[in-house]
This record gives structure tokens, sequence and C-alpha cells, in this order.
């Protein structure tokens, strides 16, 4: 093993995805059984109560790769030293609170995060937003720290790629991993559009199998872009609180991937900073196919985009650029 623990921030961490999110980190599954790991924990101040007993459990989970915690409410503090950042904690909606309201509320969080981010954090940090809306939140931390690349910014669509990946293998008969070249374009709302056009079924093109006759066309639109666009409100309705450790998962998933590699052959989605590739208005961080090596990430291209997507991936920016005019108009980007 060797000797220096990497620090990894992660906020909110006394909620909901937090308590699947910190063990699954604390034991390996982040960076791997060879490399000790600092949890940085980040609340507000009346959560802290809570985050110790999380902590007491840490503790008492006695992991192997686990070499400290340090908990606080202050990002300066715990973000300093940083070579990850999980930004998870955000202001939920609540009843009566407009879009505007929540992009307020969470953009007063991700000002003075992306600030503190941007003093304190190690020269090799990599930042994933899940707080929602997620893609918004990642574009203010970005704007308010322009020492760090831009490119080190990214925000989370990989359990919108994995409940696609779920819904496509269900359908095909197959299991996930027969499956490679799945999509997540735009944003992570109702407007995301998940595309089997490039997805492969064992080596064989996903559209033509699934989807080439006419029901297998109104599956396409009827029953699988949109159970996957509401997969989060479906679980809302059933659970009476928001995807916890699925959300999790997809946050180990999404960073493993960005610092260890995606698999040859295949791509992830990620949402990253557009450079105007396929359209997307550049400066959005909005959802690609993206390959990733050494921590770096590049948008796959070439693809060929018919009118079918053209359609829902043009929305989906569409909606991100409303996002963009509406935290610009607040004055948060820095
Ligand atoms: P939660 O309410 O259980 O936990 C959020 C935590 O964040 C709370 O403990 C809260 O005290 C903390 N927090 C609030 N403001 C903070 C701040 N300024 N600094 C540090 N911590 C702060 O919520 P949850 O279920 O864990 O979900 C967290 C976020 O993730 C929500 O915004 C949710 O909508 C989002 N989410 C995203 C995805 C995705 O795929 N991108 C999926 C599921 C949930
Ligand atoms: C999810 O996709 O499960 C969440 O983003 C839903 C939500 O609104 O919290």
């Amino acid at each position: 093993m060797s000797t220096t623990p990497v620090k990894v921030a992660v906020t909110g961490a006394a909620g909901q995805i937090g308590y699947s999110l910190l063990f699954r980190i604390a034991s390996g599954a982040l960076l791997g059984p060879d490399t000790p790991v600092e949890l940085r924990l980040l609340e507000i101040t009346p959560a802290l109560k809570a985050l110790e007993g999380v902590v007491m459990e840490l503790d008492d989970s006695a992991f192997p790769t686990l070499a400290g915690v340090e908990i606080g409410d202050d990002p300066n503090v715990i973000f300093d030293g940083a070579s990850v950042a999980l930004l998870v904690g955000a202001r939920p909606r609540t009843k009566g609170m407009e879009r505007g309201d929540l992009l307020e509320a969470n953009g007063a969080i991700f000002t003075v995060q992306g600030k503190a981010l941007n003093e304190h954090a190690a020269d090799d940090i990599r930042i994933t937003v899940t707080g929602n809306p997620a893609n918004t939140n990642a574009l203010i931390a970005k704007s308010n720290a322009p020492d760090i690349p831009a490119e080190r910014f990214s925000a989370l669509t990989r359990l919108d790629h994995n409940r696609a990946l779920a819904q496509l293998a269900k359908r095909a008969g197959v299991h996930v991993t027969d499956l490679k070249k799945m999509t997540i374009w735009g944003n992570h709302s109702a407007t995301q559009y998940p595309d089997i056009f490039h997805a492969e079924v064992a080596g064989k093109n996903a559209a033509e199998l699934v989807a080439s006759d006419a029901e297998g066309t109104a599956w396409l639109e009827n029953e699988f872009i949109p159970t996957v666009q509401k997969r989060g409100a479906a679980i809302i309705e059933a659970r009476g609180a928001s995807s916890a450790a699925s959300a999790a998962a997809a946050t180990i998933d999404h960073t493993r991937d960005w610092l260890r590699g995606s698999a040859d052959g295949d791509w992830l989605s990620m949402a990253v900073v557009s450079d105007g590739s396929y359209g997307v208005p550049e400066g959005l961080i909005s959802s690609f196919p993206v390959t990733t090596k050494d921590g770096n990430w590049e948008i796959v291209q070439g693809l060929e985009i018919n009118e079918f997507s053209r359609a829902r991936i043009d929305a989906s920016t569409a909606e991100l650029g409303e996002e963009r005019d509406a935290v610009r108009a607040l004055n948060l980007l820095g």
C-alpha cells in the first residue's frame, strides 16, 4: 500500500447519499485497495452532530484503506489539499419553491464552494457534482474557480446512464455487462436524452436490435426514454425520498472511471464543459459520451446524429442554456 493518503472531500456528508457513499470510498471502491484515503467531510453546522455519528460508524468499520477523517462546516478548511471533491450537499426543493428559488439557494452554496476549491484544493483536484441541479451547480462552481482548469469540473449523469443500461438490458433479455456505448446527452433532468442509436448489445447495434419496427419504435419513444428521464421522480414517489444508494454507486462509478480510465471499446456518460461538439453551446456543462484515461476525459467524436436524436439533444441543451442565463442574471457566475 502507498503511504500518502489521498484526500477526498465530500459535501452533504450526513445526508442520505453520504450515508452510502462514505463507506464505499472508505472501503477502497473509489481509489482501489492499495490507496489509503483521508475523508474530509463538509456539512452545515446543524448537521455536524449527526455527522459525528457517521464518523463513529466509519471508525467501527475498521476499513484497512481509511487513513483518517476530518469533519467541519468551513469549506476553506475541509477542501484543503483535496485531490477529489464530491459535491453532494445541496438545498433540496421544498414546498412552494420555484426552480429559480432553487437555483438561487444552491447558487449561494456553489459560489462559496467554488471559491474555496480555487483557494485550497490540491493541484490535481477533480470535482464531481451530484447535488441538484447538478449541471448548473457545476457551472457555478467552475465559474467561481478561475484557477482550476475547466475540465476538472463534472456533473453526474452516470446514474442516468446506469438506469438506461438496466432498461435496455431488460428489453434485450441480456445482462448489463453485454451492453456498450450507451449515451446520455444534456441535463440531469427530465429533458435528458438517453441515446441507444450507437449502443451495442453483444456487439450488435442496439437500435437495430430492439427498435427497428413500429412496436420497437413505440417502446423507444413511449417507454424507454420517459422511464429513464423520469426515474428519479418514480423513486421519490415510491420511496418518499430521492434515490440515494444508486446515486452514491453512480458517483463512485463516475469518479473511479474518470481517475482510472474507461474500458477499451466502450464509453461513459459524463456532464463536462462543452467545447461546442455536437452543436452543444460552448461552456455549458452538458452530458456527452466520453472516454477517460489517467484523470482526463475526451468527448467521443464523429458520431452521426439522426433527426430523432438532434431534436432531443437540442431540447435538453436549450434547458441548460436557460439555467445558465438564470444564474447569470443572479450574478452567480463569478
Ligand atoms: P439529503 O437532504 O439527505 O442530504 C443533503 C445534505 O447536504 C444534508 O445533510 C445537508 O445538511 C447538506 N448540505 C446542505 N447544504 C450544505 C452546504 N452548504 N455544505 C455542506 N452540506 C450541505 O439529500 P441526498 O438524498 O443525500 O441528496 C443530495 C443531493 O443529490 C440532492 O440535491 C439530490 O437532489 C441530488 N441527487 C442527485 C442525483 C444525480 O444523479 N445527479 C441523484 C440523486 C440525488
Ligand atoms: C435522481 O435522478 O434520482 C434525482 O436527481 C432526483 C431528484 O430530483 O432528487
